[in-house]
């Protein structure tokens, strides 16, 4: 499921303004609310980043600033952005007007566009018009005027179609985050007090910036991070109240294996666990070479963990980072990393599960090891 661009769509737009730190204040926060987020940073300027598409803003020189914007003059007029739904375009209404931001065309507002339009109009800081309308089809969310907040349903749908469109990688796809969901809800059958809306989301989203990870070169990007960050702006342009937001980002700022902070509430818990018995069993072999196609690396290794550690992870742990992709090797990660799954998990359903999932492992690279070997 690759992040799709279509030859002619827009592939990024370059704004000049007059004070770099007031269009950033704006602009930071105005893109954030609709799930952008920072993509490159540098003296005069920055870009954020949804999709395939960016916006930079660059300081101008000053030898250019006798003459200030005005929309009205040849050049760009306005920008407009795609709502989520007209709930959203209600509630950026309000913040916006909590910001002490002048709401253009307010005798005609939402209908300022024409009667059949749901929008919002206003003014970012060197006053070019900025537009965020909702869209015209008649979905849950917006088939009646007078029913803004969407439904459960449609909330998730909002949450569902954001993550299929930034998921590109194969282990990590739609299919992965739907059995982290199914395995998410088996561990919960026996634990009355979690919050499901919270697990579901939680599962959904959790691996949302794992392509913005992988396609890091630097290696300084945290798929689970930034995807709490991410999800954050998606959470609240679906409409999900802001507490249920907050619990969502914290159970995927802490599921990942490799990270610093560990799950706090049961719900990150549970996803911590469902997310790592996914990487096990049949499935986990499955994964682990659908990821060693991707990088190149070879069927087996015969190399000792300990020695292969040391070259070829970053401070020459097994936490650390792996240098050479291609050097690694799903029997590897088996010794390396899911051996150690079961010792990190939080509920012993999950344990049980991985111990289980860890024999067929085993037995699959016994296997392997003898027939590469010339055993049958
Ligand atoms: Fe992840
Ligand atoms: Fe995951």
């Amino acid at each position: 499921m690759e992040a799709r661009t279509v030859p002619g769509m827009l592939h990024h737009v370059e704004v000049y303004c007059a004070d770099l730190a007031r269009t950033t204040e704006f602009w930071g926060w105005f893109l954030g609310k609709l799930g952008y987020v920072l993509y490159q940073e540098w003296p005069s300027g920055l870009s954020y980043r949804l999709g395939q598409t960016y916006l930079v803003f660059v300081q101008a020189e000053t030898r250019f600033s006798d003459r200030s914007y005005h929309r009205c003059r040849p050049g760009l007029n306005h920008l407009a952005f795609h709502a989520a739904s007209r709930f959203q375009v209600d509630e950026m209404t309000d913040l916006l007007r909590e910001r002490g931001l002048h709401i253009l065309y307010e005798d005609r507002h939402p209908h300022a566009g024409g009667p059949g339009t749901y929008a919002v109009y206003f003014e970012d800081p060197d006053r070019m018009k900025v537009e965020l309308i909702a869209p015209e089809t008649s979905t849950p969310e917006t088939a009646t005027v007078g029913e803004h907040r969407p439904t459960t349903d449609a909330r998730m749908a909002i949450v569902e179609a954001a993550v299929e469109k930034e998921l590109a990688c194969s282990a990590h796809d739609l299919a992965h985050v739907r059995r982290v969901a199914g395995l998410c809800r088996h561990l919960a059958e026996n634990v009355p007090e979690v919050d499901l809306e919270v697990l579901d989301l939680a599962s959904v989203l959790h691996d949302i910036a794992r392509i913005r990870e992988d396609t890091d070169d630097s290696g300084n990007t945290d798929h689970a991070a930034m995807g709490a960050e991410m999800a954050s702006g998606i959470l609240q342009s679906a409409g999900y109240p802001e507490q249920t937001a907050r619990h969502v980002c914290a159970c995927i700022a802490t599921h990942r294996f490799r990270g610093t902070t560990a799950p706090e509430t049961i719900e990150a818990k549970l996803l911590f666990d469902a997310d790592k018995l996914d990487s096990l069993g049949a499935v986990g072999i499955a994964r682990a070479y659908m990821l060693a196609a991707r990088y190149g690396e070879e069927l087996y290794s015969g190399e000792d963990p300990d020695t292969y550690v040391a070259r070829n992870h970053i401070g020459g742990t097994p936490t650390g980072r792996i240098k050479a992709l291609s050097a690694h090797t799903p029997n590897l990660e088996f010794e390396i990393a899911f051996k150690r799954i079961p010792d990190r998990l939080f509920t012993q359903q999950a344990r049980t599960l991985a111990v289980r999932r860890l024999a067929v492992m085993q037995a699959f690279f016994d296997q392997l090891k003898q027939e590469l070997g010339g055993a049958s």
